[in-house]
């Protein structure tokens, strides 16, 4: 339901040549940059290159991108043995930029950059926004997170590169967000999507119709979402829908988008991030086309490259459609238990460790997310100890551990620490977590 009509390629000269170039010249750099990456990992990162002389490995051995295969693939646990900077491959006076998401523990994963690094993820998100119908006389409203997030940031400079004028607004305040839409006129929003069905309730509520505005094209990413809303979001806001892919680990938004002609799933710049899929239990390389989960290789990044990164995502590869660089389904789970609310990483263990932390508190305890209206919401229930039946000790404890939630994970919840024996045991795994939103 585009109110302008980009059904139209966009002409060739304004593409990057390698976007449309062949798979030959494609696979041709590719291996060429690997080569480069594994050498510079494997040179600078002792931790890699333990894990390369355990198995007998070395970037000599490699000739074709078959040979990746053979290299040891990286985890979050490998970012949490080295937290903060030993994943880094270049000094510490060469990194311009740190950012970080929630690793599995109170520790967060640490992510820089060089100035190279910045440039080259400057690039990819320009070429997203191409990709995504965006043009450089287009006005980008911003409403990612900016901080340590990378979403805001990354699109930040995306955007400029692009050479539209950008809005900084970040999330949050979300009168503010219609004023400034109404105010400013942007053509394009760069947001989380269930924040942007917030936007849309806030539109109504000030009595604007969501078609009516200046907004043209939503690019929406940081968080799974379906086809489904794709539709209502279409035809809610009257804008072109578009899914953007990324993760701190690999660079931010931008490892791979939709293209707006075609919507039918992210073409990855695998010029920059080399994709494959295996499979989650054995770590067996599937061939394109299969279920599994997703992994990648920096074949550019300076200061924190990654070889054979496992992202936990579960999604397929496919070939290339409007661009010569394969594509991958949207993105329908994980292999983890990791769970994003209103666009923040959260994994269970982080909230497990502020519970043990506290001698009020025992171990048994549940994360309920649900729903209200658009937004993600979380519920933790916990047990109080068994000698300290005390209301006003149950009180203290849920106040203390709601603050130690939001300030050290960035999350809002509702905390109930209840009598001891009132979480319902289970007989096998406990469950910890009740996700009770609908994909
Ligand atoms: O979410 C980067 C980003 C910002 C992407 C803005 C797109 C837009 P992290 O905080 O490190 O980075 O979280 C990465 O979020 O492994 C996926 O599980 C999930 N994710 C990101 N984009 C999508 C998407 C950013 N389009 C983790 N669909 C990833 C589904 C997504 N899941």
């Amino acid at each position: 339901m585009s109110k302008i009509d980009f059904t139209k390629r966009p002409l060739e000269h304004e593409l990057d040549p390698i976007e449309i170039a062949s798979r030959d010249e494609i696979i041709a750099l590719q291996t060429r940059r690997m080569k480069w990456s594994l050498t510079h990992t494997y040179e600078n990162v002792a931790h890699y290159r333990n894990k390369c002389d355990a198995i007998g490995v070395h970037p000599g051995d490699f000739r074709e991108l078959k040979d990746l295969g053979r290299f040891p693939m990286t985890t979050k646990a490998d970012l949490r043995d080295t937290y903060p900077f030993g994943m880094f491959a270049v000094p510490m006076a060469e990194v311009v930029r740190l950012h970080a998401s929630s690793g599995t523990t109170g520790k967060p994963v640490v992510v820089g950059y060089t100035q190279q690094d910045i440039n080259m993820w400057a690039r990819v998100v320009a070429r997203s926004i191409r990709a995504a119908g965006g043009r450089r006389n287009m006005k980008a409203h911003i409403a990612y997170g900016y901080g340590l997030f990378t979403g805001g940031l990354g699109a930040h400079y995306g955007a400029e590169a692009l050479g539209c004028t950008v809005i900084p607004m970040s999330g949050g305040q979300t009168e503010k967000q219609v004023q400034i839409i109404t105010d400013f006129q942007p053509e394009i929003i760069m947001v989380t999507p269930s924040y942007m069905l917030v936007i849309a309730d806030e539109m109504e509520r000030q009595g604007i119709d969501p078609r009516d505005t200046s907004l043209r094209i939503g690019i929406f990413g940081a968080e799974p979402w379906t086809n489904d809303m794709r539709r209502e979001m279409e035809q809610r806001l009257g804008i072109d829908a578009i899914d953007i892919y990324g993760l701190s680990e690999v660079i931010g938004p931008g490892v791979g988008i939709e293209c707006i002609e075609t919507k039918d799933g992210l073409h990855i710049w695998e010029d920059h991030f080399y994709p494959e899929i295996i499979n989650p239990e054995t770590g067996e390389v599937l061939p394109d086309g299969e279920f599994g989960e997703l992994v990648f290789t920096t074949l550019t990044k300076e200061a924190f490259p990654v070889i054979r990164y496992r992202t936990r995502d579960l999604t397929r590869i496919l070939p290339g459609t409007a661009r010569s660089m394969r594509r991958i389904e949207k993105i329908t789970g994980r292999s983890d238990d990791m769970l994003i609310i209103r666009g923040v990483n959260l994994f269970p263990s982080q909230v497990e460790e502020l519970i043990l932390k506290d001698s009020r508190l025992s171990p048994i305890y549940q994360i309920v997310v649900d729903k209200d209206g658009h937004m993600d919401t979380v519920a933790v229930r916990v047990e109080l100890r068994q000698d300290l039946n005390d209301d006003s000790a149950a009180a203290a404890a849920a106040r203390d551990l709601q603050h130690h939630i939001k300030s050290l994970i960035g999350i809002s919840t509702k905390v109930t620490v209840e009598p001891a024996w009132s979480i319902e045991r289970s007989l096998g795994k406990a469950r910890r977590v009740i996700d009770k939103r609908k994909l």
